[in-house]
């Protein structure tokens, strides 16, 4: 009997399932607050070297006081040529190295669950993991060597939106047929397709004439929590601090670049760099705002950026369901309180909403059908969740025809579904 493995390797979350006997089931693995099927797809390494992947990586982080390295959103990184490996703690490590680390772990979750090792597995991956073609196959090159690198012998690649579509289409009775606009919206990237699908029991060994579009943009869960801190949280840091140049009486702004990078927290890291710290201790020299140019260099250097933006996503999540949140966020002498409504939320990511727009009109368009010929809207991945992005379907399609079901869980579902069209 051969049994395949279904890894979606997310930007925040992964999960795995298990194909065996033509059956698909998605196995718990290590567990976040969300639910026991996923793994938060981060990394975390002690100054002893020690490295953990999910839960253990939180705890260690916690425990440990920050003095590690932790690691986020790495799945960004594997589209980026520039970005070849890092060093961590002395050790060198590609980008196909720490991805490697959590495939392993996902990997024996599975061998635990099934009690045999499995070789085999279909990995997703989205639409678009970059837009210039070269840096597009790199990426699925990297994280097919990763897979090698985790013990895997056969590797297969599926579209995570098409694998959400192939989850859907178990889900439909035998005979019934559908035009189905899929939305998978992650942390990293959203990304959408029109299929048609069918309910029962046909060959499975092709669906390429069934994939009427695609198309992904990389806006996002992780963008979102980026503008916020943009715009709620970064003066507290020095967005709007100035100081003055050597030998210049004029007033200049904080380099945009350093609170930009600040912005993407899985970059903070990159603020270490000699350069920028010796830019921040003029700057500290000189400033009208003392505090908040201690508060960035603290935020560099105690690596306390995860826990701040942890309490950013809490405030986006909390967004979804009740028209006021509050960002609350303390450490040392710092403490963040911000109120932020849904209507500010709305309007601050407005720019980004309308690139998801423009993408998914965009699909339609392409698909050669009429969105009155699109029967579904089947929305998945955990930024389906906000308000905004459900009414952008509602006002094109009409609330009917929307169907919202396991958020987190649909992709590597459709991945395990996936396994008769390669094996
Ligand atoms: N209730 C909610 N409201 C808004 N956003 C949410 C909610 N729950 C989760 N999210 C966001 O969903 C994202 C994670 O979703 P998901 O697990 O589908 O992504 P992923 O598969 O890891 O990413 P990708 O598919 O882009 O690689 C995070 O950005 C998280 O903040
Ligand atoms: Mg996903």
């Amino acid at each position: 009997m051969q049994i395949v493995f279904g890894i979606d390797f997310g930007t925040t979350n992964s999960a795995l399932s298990v194909y065996r006997n033509g059956a698909v089931e998605v196995v718990a693995v290590d567990g976040t607050e969300r639910s026991d099927d996923l793994m938060r797809s981060v990394l975390y390494f002690s100054e002893e070297n020690e490295i953990y992947a999910g839960n253990d990586a939180i705890r260690h982080y916690v425990d440990d006081g920050a003095a590690g390295r932790f690691m986020q959103s790495i799945k960004t990184f594997l589209p980026n040529t520039s970005f070849v490996s890092t060093e961590v703690f002395g050790k060198r490590y590609t980008i196909d190295d720490l991805v490697a680390i959590i495939l392993r772990k996902l990997k024996a979750c599975g061998e635990e669950h099934v009690g045999c090792s499995v070789d085999s597995v279909v990995l997703g991956r989205p639409v678009l993991f970059s837009t210039d073609a070269a840096k597009d196959s790199v990426a699925q090159q990297r994280l097919e060597k990763a897979a090698r690198k985790a013990g895997f012998k056969n590797i297969w690649f599926q579209y995570e939106p098409v694998a959400a579509a192939l989850a859907f289409e178990d889900s439909l009775l035998p005979g019934q047929e559908r035009v189905v606009f899929i939305g998978d919206f992650g942390g990293g990237t959203s990304d959408f397709s029109v299929i048609r699908v069918k309910g029962g029991a046909f060959d499975r060994s092709d669906r390429r004439s069934d994939v009427l579009s695609m198309g992904g943009v990389y806006v996002a869960g992780d963008k979102f929590d980026s503008q916020v801190m943009w715009d709620k949280v970064a003066y507290y840091f020095g967005r709007y601090s100035h100081y003055k140049t050597m030998g210049k009486d004029d007033w200049v702004n904080v380099p945009k670049g350093i609170i930009y990078t600040l912005c993407q927290w899985h970059r903070i890291p990159l603020l270490r760099s000699r350069k920028t710290r010796e830019q921040i201790r003029v700057i500290k020299g000189t400033t009208d705002d003392p505090h908040a140019i201690e508060h960035l260099e603290n935020i560099i250097n105690d690596n306390y950026g995860f826990f701040l933006f942890q309490a950013i996503e809490k405030a986006k999540c909390d967004l979804s369901s009740m028209d006021q949140a509050l960002i609350q966020f303390t450490e040392r002498d710092l403490c963040i309180s911000e109120e932020m409504s849904k209507h500010e939320f709305e309007r601050i990511n407005a720019e980004n909403f309308t690139h998801i727009s423009d993408c998914i009109d965009d699909v339609v368009a392409r698909s050669g059908v009429l969105p009155t010929q699109i029967d579904s809207v089947f929305l998945t991945g955990g930024t389906s969740r906000i308000p905004y992005i459900q009414d952008m379907f509602v006002k094109r399609f009409g609330q009917h025809k929307l169907e919202n079901r396991n958020a987190f869980t649909s992709v590597v579902h459709g991945l395990g579904s996936s396994v008769p069209l390669f094996v």
